[in-house]
C-alpha cells in the first residue's frame, strides 16, 4: 500500500493534510524519515510513526446508524437511497456494507462494517443474536399475543418461528419484541399471524448491544471496542 493511502485509511486527514504532513518532514518508516507519498509499505509488518506516535493501522470499522426509513439496506440500489449514502466521508474508503437488512420503512440500529467475518457469524442462522424491536401496532396486543409468540407462531409461508419474548407496554399498541432468526419481514409477519399489523417498527437491539440514544435518525457513530464485543453477546 502507498504510503499517503496507509495514512488517510488510518484517519490522518485529508490528502491536502498527509502531503503537507509528508511534506513536514516527520512520518518516519521503520525510523527513516519518508516524505515519498508513493513509497510503498507493509502495513502489517512496518513501523510507521507521525513524530513520537506510532500511527496503528485500522483494518475494520464498526459503525452504528441509526437508520431513517425511505433508505435501503445495501450498497447500491437502481432507483431509492441506500444507507451507505449516509457514511460519513472520512469512513468511505472502508467500503462498508449493512450486518443484514431493516425494510425500507424500519428505523433503528443497524451495523455498518467491512468485517466479513463478524457480520457472516452475527447472521448466521445458528447464532441465535437476539434482536429488539419497538413495535407499535394496529390493535391493541393481549397477553394471548404474548403466549403465541413464545411458543412460535407459523408466519405465511408455513415457517414456525423460534421462541420470541413479547412486552406489551402500558399502551397496549405497543410493544417490544425480541426474536432470535431474521427471516423476511419477520415481525410484519408475525404480528399478522396474531391477527395484528405493523405501523411502525424501530430495532433498538441486537446482542447485547442497545441503539445509542442520543444518535438522531440519520445519523452515525464509530462503535468502541467493547460495542463490537456486545454484538454478539447475550444477556
Ligand atoms: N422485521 C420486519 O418485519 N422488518 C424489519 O425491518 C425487521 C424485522
Amino acid at each position: 500500500m502507498r504510503l499517503d493511502k496507509f495514512l488517510s485509511n488510518s484517519g490522518k486527514g485529508s490528502r491536502k493534510d498527509i502531503k503537507q504532513l509528508l511534506k513536514s518532514g516527520i512520518v518516519t518508516v521503520n525510523g527513516k524519515p519518508s516524505k515519498d507519498p508513493a513509497l510503498h509499505i507493509n502495513e502489517e509488518h512496518d513501523h510507521i510513526m507521525i513524530g513520537d506516535t506510532p500511527v496503528i493501522y485500522k483494518k475494520y470499522i464498526y459503525l452504528m446508524l441509526n437508520k431513517p426509513q425511505g433508505y435501503v439496506s445495501a450498497v447500491y440500489d437502481k432507483r431509492l437511497p441506500v444507507v451507505t449514502e449516509l457514511v460519513p466521508k472520512e469512513y468511505a474508503h472502508f467500503e462498508v456494507f449493512p450486518v443484514g437488512r431493516l425494510d425500507i420503512d424500519t428505523e433503528g440500529l443497524l451495523i455498518l462494517t467491512n468485517d466479513g467475518d463478524l457480520t457472516h457469524r452475527v447472521l448466521s442462522p445458528k447464532s441465535h443474536v437476539d434482536k429488539t424491536y419497538y413495535v407499535r401496532t394496529a390493535v391493541p396486543l393481549k397477553q394471548t399475543d404474548a403466549e403465541e409468540f413464545k411458543n412460535g407462531v407459523v408466519l405465511d409461508d408455513g415457517y414456525k418461528t423460534m421462541p420470541a419474548v413479547l412486552e406489551i407496554c402500558e399502551n397496549p399498541d405497543e410493544c417490544l419484541l425480541t426474536i432470535k432468526e431474521g427471516k423476511f419481514h419477520q415481525v410484519k409477519r408475525m404480528m399478522e399471524a396474531v391477527g395484528n399489523k405493523v405501523i411502525y417498527l424501530k430495532r433498538i437491539k441486537m446482542g447485547a448491544l442497545r441503539l445509542d440514544s442520543s444518535l438522531n435518525t440519520g445519523q452515525i457513530r464509530e462503535l468502541t471496542e467493547e460495542e463490537v464485543i456486545l454484538l454478539e453477546e447475550k444477556e
